[in-house]
């Protein structure tokens, strides 16, 4: 898919729901068809049609993206329990392509620098889908609100709130 035949974009929802996830997943497939997914804390938002991952230490998601570009993103907020599944085409930016300082700076903010970014995942988004928890079909009277406070007990966590 070139440049102009790309449909989706990145919207508020999207982008809420990318800042409250903890961690993205990243799927790519080896040269024999192999499937591959792991977690990257470290992604951001690049416009309206990137998502960008740092490769801090993932070997195997850059070999597999060097052969077959097309990857699936992934992330959720766990406790709002809905996320996105992105569809699309990564671009691997090394560290002396002349776009990297540029490129990786979203991502460099979110390390503070503590690890190194070997490259940038650049992902030029396709498709995208909406991904809900059952409880949202399932509990249909239940206010997002009330779904939250659920998931906070099964994790058995509390949100911090603001100062006043
Ligand atoms: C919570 C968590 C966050 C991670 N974030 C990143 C990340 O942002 N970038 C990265 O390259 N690796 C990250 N990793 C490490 C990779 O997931 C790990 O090295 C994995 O084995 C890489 O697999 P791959 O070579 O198949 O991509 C993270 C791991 C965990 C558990």
């Amino acid at each position: 898919m070139t440049e102009n035949q790309r449909r989706a974009r990145i919207n508020d929802a999207m982008r809420t729901d990318m800042g409250n996830a903890v961690l993205c997943w990243l799927a790519t497939v080896d040269a024999d068809g192999v499937p591959n997914v792991t977690p990257k804390e470290i992604f951001a938002a690049h416009g309206d049609d990137t998502i960008l991952i740092a490769d801090i230490a993932s070997t195997n998601s850059v070999r597999n993206l060097s052969a077959h570009p097309k990857v699936c993103v992934s992330f959720v907020d766990v406790f709002r329990q809905k996320g996105f599944k992105v569809i699309g085409t990564a671009r691997l930016v090394a560290q002396d392509d002349a776009a990297f300082k540029e490129v990786s700076a979203p991502l460099r903010m979110l390390t503070g620098g503590a690890f190194p970014i070997r490259h940038v995942i650049a992902v030029g988004v396709e498709k995208v889908s909406r991904i809900w928890a059952p409880s949202y079909s399932r509990f249909p009277e239940r206010s997002e609100a009330e779904l939250m406070d659920t998931a906070y007990r099964t994790y058995g966590v509390r949100p911090v709130l603001d100062e006043p």
